[in-house]
């Protein structure tokens, strides 16, 4: 029985490998910061684990920090209270034609980025940092996420009795969006879009993102 097992998923392993597919641990940095776009929807049917969320935080452990005050404290939020959650945040607010999440595909499982100090530029900084980082470790397990910056903080707090400011919410969980990224000029839109299911990320193109020399 062990044996057929384990031959079963040596013979995957190849298959897998024939066709050129890496393992989840040999993904490139530039990979997976492709695939880490921002989702909107979610497989309702997948439940984030507890673990899979500390391993998020675990990656923020890792950042840098300014003169390495490490003032972020990070909630962990799922099952019913992630229910909770969800009339306080507001997804896709450049597609108010849209209900998003839809209908059946909300995130189950959130980290709510607190701040245990008094704000200030570099807070905002090592937030980001943090925020990126915790990101891409979700798409190194499998799983998306999204920043939300809006929702509302009073009745979040409340929500979750927290006794610190929060400041930004990240949803996780299996994203079902097809995103896709488009380059444009810097005169071009920004404004994400959507046409015929897929969701279009406008990004600006790498030469007039560095500034010139003279
Ligand atoms: C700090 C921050 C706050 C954001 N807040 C929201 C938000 O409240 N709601 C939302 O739908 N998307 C939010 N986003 C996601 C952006 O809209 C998204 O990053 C942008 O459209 C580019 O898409 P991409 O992440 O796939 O590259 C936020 C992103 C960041 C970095």
């Amino acid at each position: 029985m062990a044996d057929n097992y384990l031959g079963k998923k040596m013979e995957e392993h190849m298959a897998r490998s024939a066709q050129g597919h890496k393992p989840r641990t040999q993904q490139s940095l530039g990979r997976l910061l492709r695939r880490n776009r921002s989702h909107r929807a979610y497989d309702a049917s997948f439940v984030v684990r507890d673990d899979q969320l500390r391993r998020m935080v675990a990656a923020a452990v890792l950042a840098p920090s300014a003169m390495n005050r490490q003032p972020l404290r990070y909630r962990l939020v799922r099952g019913e209270e992630a229910a909770k959650l969800l009339p306080l945040i507001r997804l896709g607010g450049g597609l108010p034609e849209l209900k998003l999440p839809p209908a059946g595909c909300e995130p189950n499982a959130f980290i709510v980025c607190c701040s245990a100090t008094e704000p200030d530029k570099y807070l905002y900084m090592d937030l980001g940092i943090a925020a990126q980082s915790m990101l891409l470790q979700a798409v190194e397990m499998g799983l998306n996420g999204i920043c939300i910056g809006a929702f509302d903080h009073a009745a979040l707090r409340e929500t979750l009795n927290l006794d610190m400011e929060p400041l930004l919410v990240i949803a996780v969980g299996r994203g079902v969006e097809h995103i896709e990224l488009t380059e444009i000029a810097a005169s071009e839109s920004r404004a994400y879009y959507r046409r015929e299911g897929v969701h279009y990320v406008p990004k600006v193109r790498l030469d007039e993102l560095i500034l010139k020399n003279e």
